[in-house]
């Protein structure tokens, strides 16, 4: 049992809870949650993306995390370790092969997300110096910011180069002294944003939107995105946290780091949702009479109606400086996660250096990541199934790859790993009935729910 990774280990428990939370908040929990809850029709959709978590979520986390440490090196090299080991085919390599491939899609458009979000830290920034103009019309200011290639392209490329300056350098040092001063300002921001929502007046209703669910509104296609979303937000189903968990040291308890960066990933997603809805109730559903609830905001929903809250709120400049540069860093925190599978595999399987493989792998996707700038401008006219290109990539990724990555892990872990082996990583202390509910999840329940799922997408449902 190999003890450390070559690519470096972290520094402590605490270390890993702050990497691993830094790579599972991002624009997943602020950005994409709140808009595809406003599509979903609120809280049926809350509670499924709730079940989802606790049911397929957590059992996949502590899959990953055991298979990362136990194997020691990027994800398709430690399973084709352990299935050496196991007497199992190589076959299952395809499950790190489907991850470095998802990994590319997803860092493709969340790079030039991320780059929106820059673009609107910078504007703030400008304006809170005197240098800019303010922003009157939220909508006009995103639509012209979507409609302009060149502008999208530079702030996308500018992420990717921060992002392969952080995963070039090694992730230890950069990494975790930037997630553990930087994540808590975020949480912080949150919460006022949020004491401010609460007296809007329409904070109530916000709760109800978010909490009470209304069944009619439950479908396949919906399940599916819930389900999508739970993987995207607790960064699973790719070895992304695979990854992480080969560099976590061999004493640290994987079920009790599992659940703490859950839950932490949790509380930010339905606080960002008390914090925005409010805003867009009051904002937006309030001076439109023919609104009857919340509009299905789609990727703008935050661009477009944060910006209406802080045009009128007292520091609402510094305000809106200090929120969107933060979600850049949680989206930036994110991203390197999503760059260090496919950047450890190339340095352990070809003679490039670690900068050559993050430069490579940067390379890669920010070439990728123009589709997903022209989707808006240039390309909007094309539709790949009914979306645009980039909500196509961001479909296929999310809600079909992920979890498809997500029931191979579960299957690799209950399946093909001894129970020896898994009882060892999880803990050996574990009680008996918690480390057998955890197997039988991870065997039976959580790849019947995925593929139950999954059909539903092909028409079965
Ligand atoms: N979990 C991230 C978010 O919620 O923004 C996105 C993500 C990161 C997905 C890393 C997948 C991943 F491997």
């Amino acid at each position: 049992m190999q003890t450390s990774s070559i690519h470096g280990m972290w520094s402590s428990r605490l270390a890993f809870i702050l990497a691993a939370t830094g790579s599972a908040v991002g624009l997943g929990n602020i950005w994409r949650f709140p808009y595809i809850t406003s599509e979903n029709g609120g809280g049926a959709f809350v509670l499924i993306y709730l079940l989802c978590i606790l049911a397929v979520g957590l059992p996949v986390m502590f899959s990953e995390i055991l298979i990362g440490r136990r194997g020691r090196m990027s994800p398709i090299n430690s399973i084709r370790e352990l299935s050496d080991d196991a007497g199992a085919t190589r076959a299952w390599m395809g499950l790190g092969v489907i991850g470095v491939i998802a990994g590319f899609l997803i860092l493709s458009f969340y790079s030039v997300v991320a780059g929106w979000t820059l673009h609107y830290g910078f504007l703030y920034a400008k304006e809170l110096v005197g240098a800019g103009a303010p922003i009157t019309d939220p909508g006009e200011t995103f639509g012209s910011l979507l409609g302009n290639a060149g502008e999208l392209t530079f702030w996308h490329g500018l992420f990717m180069i921060m992002t392969v300056g952080v995963v070039a350098f090694g992730v230890e040092k950069g990494l975790e002294r930037a997630v553990s001063i930087l994540m808590p300002i975020l949480f912080v921001l949150l919460l006022i944003l949020l004491g401010y929502s609460m007296n809007t007046g329409y904070f109530q209703e916000a709760v109800s939107f978010l909490f009470k669910p209304d069944f009619s509104q439950v479908s396949g296609p919906m399940i599916v995105t819930a389900m999508g979303q739970a993987f995207f937000t607790l960064s699973l189903g790719m070895c992304a946290i695979m990854t992480y968990g080969a560099y976590l040291p061999s004493d640290v308890n994987i079920p009790r780091v599992g659940v703490t960066i859950a839950l932490a990933d949790t509380a930010v997603a339905l606080v960002a949702g008390l914090a925005i809805f409010p805003i867009v109730l009051a904002f937006i559903v309030a001076p439109n009479p023919e609104l009857t609830g919340i509009p299905a905001g789609g990727p703008g929903l935050i661009f477009e109606s944060l910006p209406l809250a802080f045009s009128t709120m007292p520091f609402g400049i510094l305000f809106g400086m200090l929120f969107f540069l933060l979600l850049s860093v949680a989206a930036w925190t994110s991203s390197i996660s999503l760059m260090e599978p496919a950047t450890a595999y190339l340095v352990e399987s070809t003679n490039l250096s670690r900068k050559a493989s993050a430069l490579v792998v940067a390379g890669l996707a920010w070439t990728l990541g123009l589709a997903s700038v022209f989707s808006f401008n240039i390309w909007s006219e094309v539709t790949i199934g009914g979306k645009d290109i980039m909500s196509a990539i961001e479909f296929v990724a999310a809600d079909i790859m992920l979890p498809i990555g997500g029931l191979l892990t579960a299957l690799f872990a209950g399946w093909v790993l001894s129970r020896k082996i898994t009882r060892e990583e999880l803990d050996q202390k574990m009680p008996d009935w918690a480390f057998q509910s955890w197997l039988w999840l991870t065997r039976i329940v959580t790849p019947a729910l995925i593929v139950v799922v999954m059909a539903s997408i092909l028409g079965f449902f």
